[in-house]
């Protein structure tokens, strides 16, 4: 099969690319290397640096006629999004608009869009279902979606097959962050570089994590099924960032040096998927254990953070 991955230079659909190269399939990557690095890029994959905003990405569509498309290209930065909510409107909203536009033209067998759980549903006092109310308090969860609604709207146009999933806070090799996203990213590579780290709150705020293998195993078993729909993605336990620090401490046998500041705007302070539908409909469930995952996550960072 030949497959879209926009967002393929990025931490989750680097590794996707990975699983679908490995598969055997023929894989295209629409990146503009805004955050994905040229280095995770698969080799075996064919490259276009490209805007998913850009008028480019008709002709990339039209001339290589994609079986299916995962659409994970985004501006995935909470606190960026508050502070530029137009430009975040113009990624994720009206460029996945534009993907979406693209597949229902080409005749794409099937779009698989990766969503956000974690951020649409709001606060969760148990874990989310599909059907909990969608309560987003950031612009980025707001044109996220903003994006499922026009594929909503587009599977309805044009007979566009499509799965949404709503994926919990994902973390593993790959989400290097010298940046601003993905807490564990952030906090392993802190501490691979012995650096200090900012806990923002008191430590209570809690987040469903899921380890990147089984986010990718999730994105394939949607494109091998026949269902359709939006599908939660996470490990339904709710674990706080005290939690997430004492396992990286555990994992990393180092100190972990960090100093507390308050909360920032557009953040949930208690998130949690119930992901029992995916297990049903997809026959998925996350399998790497909190524990396993920070230790494969560190030993990333250590190996490529100090070069
Ligand atoms: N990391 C998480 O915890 C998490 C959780 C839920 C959903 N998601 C979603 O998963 C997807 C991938 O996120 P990630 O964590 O791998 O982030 P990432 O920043 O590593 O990946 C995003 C990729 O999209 C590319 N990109 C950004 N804007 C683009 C544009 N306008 N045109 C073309 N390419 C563009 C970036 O260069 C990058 O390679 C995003 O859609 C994000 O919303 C991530």
């Amino acid at each position: 099969m030949k497959i879209l991955v926009t967002g393929g230079a990025g931490f989750i659909g680097s590794n996707l690319v990975d699983g679908l190269v490995k598969l055997g399939h023929k894989v295209c990557v629409i990146d503009n290397l805004s955050t994905g690095k040229k280095a995770y890029l698969n080799p075996k994959a064919k490259f276009y640096k490209a805007d998913i905003c850009s008028p480019a990405i008709d002709k990339i569509f039209k001339k290589e006629k994609f079986d299916y498309v995962f659409h994970l290209a985004a501006q995935i930065d909470v606190r960026k999004s508050v502070a530029e909510p137009e430009f975040d409107n113009k990624v994720n909203a009206m460029g996945s608009y534009r993907v979406f536009k693209n597949s229902g033209l080409n005749k794409v067998k099937k779009v698989i869009f990766i969503s956000t759980g974690g951020a649409l549903y709001g606060d969760c006092l148990k874990p989310a279902t599909e059907e909990t109310l969608i309560q987003p308090v950031s612009p980025y969860a707001i044109h996220k979606y903003a994006a499922e609604r026009y594929l909503a709207m587009y599977g309805e146009l044009a007979g566009l097959k499509h799965v949404i999933l709503r994926l919990a806070n994902v973390y593993g090799p790959r989400q290097y962050s010298d940046g601003e996203c993905g807490v564990i990213g952030i906090f392993t590579y802190n501490i691979a570089k012995s650096r200090s780290s900012v806990l923002y709150g008191d430590g209570s705020k809690t987040r469903d994590f899921v380890y990147v293998a089984d986010a990718v195993a999730a994105c394939l078993k949607a494109m091998a099924s026949g269902a359709r729909g939006v599908f939660n993605i996470g490990n339904s336990k709710e674990i706080s960032m005290l939690q997430i620090i004492n396992a990286i401490k555990k994992a990393a046998g180092k100190k972990f040096v960090y100093k507390k500041e308050p909360d920032r705007p557009g953040e949930v302070q208690r998130s949690v998927l119930n992901s029992a539908k995916a297990g049903k409909v997809l026959g998925w469930r996350a399998k790497t254990k909190l524990e396993q995952g920070i230790k494969n996550t560190i030993a990333w960072a250590m190996e490529n953070t100090n070069k």
